[in-house]
């Protein structure tokens, strides 16, 4: 079993939590702060247990000097400050003398936020590429590391693993129920255990479909990537999204588990993908050569409830149409809509299935949503993720 933040004394302690506080920001403005409001349990534990708090977050990709701009922290560290109602002491640096000092400097209950680790890539990828000499470095800023960066355990950079290898290290609040809640759904599930899986290409889910065609009693499958499947059933899809790499793998899974994988029997079509377009719905068996089908319809929600409503629980990862645009977010809300009247463990993975049911109106009717997009998705592959594996056992 890992460590946790409550294994430690944090009291008078440099205690170093990685956050994944990678928002969405535009022009200065965070569009979702839900990450940031998800790692203040783990924060408020150390500040009223006597901690001098040292928080390291990534924000985006930064690969050349000018996307340091629109990537800085400055936005969450005022946004965090409002959350915790405390000062935040924000560094513009990743390094040096002057991140030394402040935290030299910093008492027990106070909390500092380190810039961007990622600007750190701009010196050949130190941080993403866990160069030995950074994760040292960092580690040497602090006495104790908690991990709490779910959405980035699936990585091995410097700030998480990199600094792990170097300090006595925990989990924190976060990463333990991110843990406990995946973990349950796919190890010991109250059964029947159906699974929904959409999003755009099969590609991004063979990994999860093999892992969890195993586990599960039926895999529901919507989104882009049910076309690639009704396509290896030699259906005409028209001119929907067709991941042709992939049929070979599809037409296997269909053949090994025809009772476990469950196919759309109608879908939304529209003859271009843009808001206030013209939809057609119709049996998939009918879609014509100019369709493009963007969404589950009305029969298959009604099939896939049946499915639901049967199941004591429940992961769902991957929207079931393109839910961004209006006229193709209604199997995805209505499939909301049964799981919201279902007594049942609801478990769904990050990312855009993650922010949909958000906006939809529809988190607190979830069990657990996860903070990880990749991430939540390398566990329910079955995979170790490097963030959490370096921790310290009990
Ligand atoms: C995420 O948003 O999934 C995590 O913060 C990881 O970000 P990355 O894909 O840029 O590593």
């Amino acid at each position: 079993m890992k460590k946790t933040i409550r294994d430690f004394d944090l009291k008078d302690k440099k205690v170093i939590i990685r956050v994944d506080f990678n928002v969405p920001i535009k022009d200065s403005i965070i569009d979702d702060d839900n990450r940031i409001k998800q790692s203040l349990e783990t924060i408020n534990y150390a500040i009223e247990n006597g901690a001098k708090v040292i928080l390291l977050s990534h924000l985006g990709r930064v690969k050349e000097e000018s996307d340091k701009e629109k990537n800085t922290l400055e936005p969450v560290a005022l946004r965090l400050s409002e959350l915790l109602d405390k000062e935040i002491i924000f560094v513009e640096e990743t390094r040096g003398e002057i991140l030394e000092e402040e935290i030299n400097n910093l008492k027990s209950g106070e909390v500092l936020l380190v810039e961007n680790t990622r600007f750190e890539d701009l010196n050949g990828k130190l941080e993403s590429s866990n160069d030995l000499e950074l994760g040292k470095y960092w580690a040497s800023l602090g006495d104790i590391f908690i991990n709490d960066a779910f959405g980035t355990c699936h990585r091995a950079h410097a700030s998480n693993v990199g600094i792990a290898s170097n300090l006595p290290s925990g989990i924190g609040f976060l990463v333990e129920k991110e843990v406990k809640a995946l973990e349950g759904a796919i190890k010991d599930p109250k059964r029947p255990l159906t699974v929904i899986l959409g999003g755009a290409k099969v590609k991004d889910k063979i990994g999860v479909i093999e892992n969890l065609v195993e586990i599960a009693d039926y895999i529901l499958i919507g989104g882009g990537m049910a076309y690639t499947f009704l396509s290896a059933c030699d259906i005409n899809i028209g001119k929907s999204l067709k991941d042709e790499e992939n049929i070979e793998f599809c037409k296997t899974m269909l053949k090994k588990y025809p009772d476990k994988i469950i196919l759309p029997i109608d879908t939304i079509n529209a003859k271009e993908i843009k808001e206030n377009v013209e939809t057609t719905e119709c049996f998939i068996k009918d879609m014509k050569d100019d369709d493009i089908g963007l969404d589950i319809g009305h029969s298959t929600v009604k099939l896939f409830k049946e499915y639901l409503l049967d199941s004591k629980t429940v992961i769902w990862n991957g929207t079931l149409g393109y839910s961004e645009i209006e006229e193709f977010s209604t199997g995805t809300k209505e499939i909301c809509e049964v799981l919201k009247n279902m007594d049942a463990i609801k478990i769904i993975g990050g990312g855009d299935t993650a922010s949909a049911i958000i906006n939809f109106g529809y988190k607190d009717y979830m069990t657990h949503i996860s903070t990880g997009g990749g991430a939540s998705l390398e566990f329910l592959e079955g995979k170790q993720l490097p963030g959490i594996k370096i921790i310290s056992e009990k």
